[in-house]
C-alpha cells in the first residue's frame, strides 16, 4: 500500500517496522489524512506476524509540530465533532504491539501527544516537548491534559499546558515523560536497539504486558490489579511461557514461538 503523507518500513531490524512522518516543509504537521495513513499502516503492521515492534519517527528538524492549523483554522465546533478526528487516534492507541517513537526537533502539540500515545520515547538532545496550542486559543484535544499530566505531574503540565512553553529532551528525560536523549545523529538507531530489545521477548507476553500497563491509565488501581492478574495467569497457558522458563533453567536463550 502506498501512502502520501508517511513512509512505511517494513524491515528497519528483524522484526522492527518503522513509520515515518513524511511532510517535513510542513514540519510534520499532522493533517487528517496523514492521521488517517498512520492508522492503516499501524493496523497492517499490528497484523503481520514478521513485525514484533513498531518504531514511529519524524526528521532531525521536526517529529511532529502539532494538528495541521491550516486545515482547522476555518472549522466550527459542530465541524470538529462531525469529523470525529479522535476515532483515529484512539484505534492507534489500541494497537497490540509495542510503540516506539523516535524523536528529534519539534514535539509539539498532537505531535507531543503522539509521542505520549506510544509505548516508550527515546529522543534527541534537539528535540523540544510541548503544548503550545494556547497560544492559538485553544488547548490540547488528544490526550494532552490527560497523559502529560500522568506523566510529568501536576505542576510541570500545568505549566506547559498554561504556558505553551516548550521543555528540552533533558527536561522531558528528568520529568518522567521520556526513556532516553542521545545525540541526534543516533536518535532512530537508539530507538531501533531498544525496539530489538522488546523484539526478542515472547510477543504474546510483550502484548498482555502493555495491555497491563496500558489499564492502569484508565482504571482505579484494584481493577488494573485485577486486570493484571488476569493476564499474568493467561500467559501461563501459553508455550512461550514454558520455553522461557525452560530456558532460564537450561541457561540457555528461549526460543519464542508467539504460541
Ligand atoms: C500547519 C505548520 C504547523 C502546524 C509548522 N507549520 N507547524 N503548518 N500546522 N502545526 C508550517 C509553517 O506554517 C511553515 O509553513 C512551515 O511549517 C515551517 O514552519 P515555520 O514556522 O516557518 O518554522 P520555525 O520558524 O522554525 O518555527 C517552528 C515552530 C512553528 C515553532 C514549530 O512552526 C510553530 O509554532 N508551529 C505551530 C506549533 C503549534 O502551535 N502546534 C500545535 C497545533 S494545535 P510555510 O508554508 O509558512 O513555510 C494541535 C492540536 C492537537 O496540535 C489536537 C488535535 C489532534
Amino acid at each position: 500500500m502506498s501512502y502520501e503523507f508517511i513512509l512505511v518500513h517494513e524491515e528497519l531490524a528483524p522484526f522492527v517496522a518503522g513509520v515515518q512522518l513524511n511532510r517535513p516543509k510542513e514540519l510534520n504537521a499532522l493533517n487528517l489524512q496523514l492521521m488517517s495513513e498512520l492508522r492503516s499502516a499501524l493496523e497492517d503492521l499490528d497484523a503481520n506476524d514478521a513485525v514484533r515492534a513498531i518504531v514511529i519517527f519524524g526528521n532531525e528538524r521536526a517529529f511532529a509540530a502539532g494538528a495541521d492549523i491550516k486545515q482547522m483554522a476555518g472549522k466550527g465546533a459542530i465541524d470538529m465533532l462531525k469529523i470525529d478526528q479522535f476515532s483515529t487516534w484512539d484505534s492507534i492507541r489500541r494497537i497490540k504491539k509495542p510503540i516506539i517513537a523516535a524523536v528529534s526537533g519539534f514535539a509539539l502539540g498532537g505531535g507531543c501527544e503522539l509521542t505520549m500515545l506510544c509505548d516508550m520515547i527515546v529522543a534527541s538532545e534537539t528535540a523540544q516537548f510541548g503544548q503550545p496550542e494556547i497560544n492559538i486559543g485553544v488547548m490540547p484535544g488528544a490526550g494532552g491534559t490527560q497523559r502529560l499530566t500522568k506523566a510529568v505531574g501536576k505542576a510541570r503540565a500545568m505549566e506547559m499546558v498554561l504556558t505553551g512553553n516548550f521543555i528540552s529532551a533533558e527536561e522531558a528525560k528528568e520529568a518522567g515523560l521520556i526513556n532516553k536523549v542521545v545525540p541526534v545523529e543516533l536518535f532512530l538507531d537508539e530507538a531501533i536497539k531498544l525496539a530489538k530489545r522488546v523484539a526478542e521477548k515472547s510477543p504474546i507476553a510483550i502484548q498482555l504486558a502493555k495491555e497491563s500497563v496500558l489499564k492502569s491509565f484508565d482504571s482505579g488501581l484494584q481493577e488494573g490489579l485485577f486486570f493484571e492478574r488476569k493476564n499474568f495467569y493467561t500467559l501461563f497457558a501459553t508455550e512461550d511461557q514454558k520455553e522461557g522458563m525452560a530456558a532460564f533453567i537450561e541457561k540457555r536463550k528461549p526460543d519464542f514461538k508467539n504460541k
